[in-house]
């Protein structure tokens, strides 16, 4: 019986090529899986995973299947399936329900079939799974035995849960580990939207006045390799301290209202709505062009750069003119959507290695916890981001020192 819904089942040995690609270059995951699939530590475990249907997402959920669980798969974005790797893990037998261009109710859908399986553990990139699972099935969330979180977005979302003391069952924060959010929102954003930017309009970065939003992990990023580049950027901040580092970072850092005036390329990064507004397009040059990095398409005012137009059209694969009424052209990219998955094809595997290392380890520390986490946000254990970082060094076949056992002593000691 089939039980998928995917673009083209035909792509399917495409998709093979691809995961197999991911998969020499995640050396940590597939040490993981090796130990999983020896052991099977999660047989009889369901999961539902919402996450970017990509090539190493597809090397996680083989992993996890290798550890002995059933596992389903949907898209945690309308348009970053890669329907090659959805066919091919279709064709293996995963319940993949996923397929680019999702409209906003396919994209619902496909999040509920994959609850069907009454799942026992939930994977999220971006909190909606875990918003639905407590809205519309409230019973199956009690059962639930944990879930993980993989970004910044969903974290907020599960904090305002967990506040409002409405959150059934412990979320692994995955994002918040240390070998998550330095690598992946650092260097794999920051790589992977310059990355999105360039093959959907291939311009030249050297030169542009390049304005980041946002100078959290994503935006420090992305700033620091747009400069390297060649760009001059600019950085935009409502955290005093953030602004101040990024100052002293060496950008320059002001006002979106005074950088819209001068910026050639605009990148949000804040995971906040209507970063770039109305009255920041009214004030843009011709021929600007807009991107965002966050999770969601709510940092550009969409609605308000549809308002100011007069005329739109396609004029290349991710990239939307639109016509203002005085003649301005503004480019939007990617939909507004996350222009790193939409226009490239996300994270590169090194860095999806670690997050979803710490993935894998969550799920696996999630079953053996069973029944002894409360229902709030809990952090990676630090022995895991440690063990994920140490594999990850001997993969590369870095050596590190140890301390001796007198700067041990030493470090221990308070007495002069
Ligand atoms: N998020 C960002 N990049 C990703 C990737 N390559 N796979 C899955 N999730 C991602």
């Amino acid at each position: 019986m089939v039980d998928y819904k995917v673009k083209d089942i035909r792509l399917a040995d495409e998709g093979r090529r691809l995961i197999e690609w991911a998969e020499t270059l995640m050396p940590v995951l597939m040490s993981i899986r090796r130990r999983l699939k020896e052991k099977k530590p999660l047989e009889g475990l369901k999961i539902a995973a919402c996450l970017h249907v990509t090539k190493e997402t597809a090397v996680l959920v083989r992993t996890l299947r290798s550890g002995g669980a059933q596992v389903s798969l949907a898209a945690s974005n309308p348009l970053s399936t890669q329907d090659e790797v959805a066919a091919a893990l279709a064709d293996e037998g995963f319940r993949v329900y996923a397929w680019r261009g999702e409209n906003k109710e396919e994209y619902f859908w496909c999040i509920r079939k994959i609850l069907e399986v009454e799942p026992s553990i939930v994977l999220d990139d971006g909190g909606d799974l875990h918003v639905l699972v407590h809205r519309e099935f409230p019973d199956l969330a009690e059962r639930i035995l944990g879930g993980t979180e993989e970004t910044t977005t969903g974290i907020v979302r599960l904090r305002s849960m967990e506040r409002e003391g409405v959150l059934k069952y412990p979320v692994i924060a995955v994002n918040n580990a240390l070998t998550k959010f330095l690598f992946d929102n650092r260097y794999g954003t920051g790589q992977s939207s310059i990355d999105g930017i360039i093959r959907a309009t291939n311009i030249l970065i050297a030169g542009k006045r390049v304005v980041v939003a946002g100078y959290g992990w994503v935006g420090r990023g992305i700033a620091m390799r747009a400069r390297g580049m060649g760009a001059h950027v600019i950085v935009t901040e409502v955290n005093p301290i953030r602004a101040l580092e990024a100052f002293m970072d060496g950008f320059e850092v002001m006002s979106m209202e005074e950088a819209a005036r001068i910026g050639d390329v605009f990148i949000t990064a804040t995971g906040n709505i209507k970063v770039i507004d109305r009255q920041h397009i009214e004030l843009m040059k011709d021929g600007a062009i807009l991107a965002n990095a966050g999770h969601f398409n709510v940092e550009i005012n969409i609605d308000a750069l549809e308002s100011l137009a007069s005329s739109k059209r396609i004029v290349r694969r991710n990239v939307e003119e639109y016509v203002l009424k005085d003649g301005r052209r503004i480019y939007l990219l990617a939909e507004g959507r996350l222009v790193n998955l939409v226009a490239a094809e996300g994270h590169p595997s090194e860095v999806m290695d670690l997050s979803f290392s710490n993935q894998a380890l969550s799920v696996e520390y999630l079953k053996k916890s069973s029944g002894l986490l409360s229902a709030k946000l809990h952090n990676v254990p630090s022995e895991i981001d440690e063990m994920v970082a140490k594999i990850k060094l001997e993969s590369l076949g870095i050596k590190i020192d140890e301390l001796t056992e007198e700067q041990r002593k030493y470090l221990e000691s308070w007495i002069i």
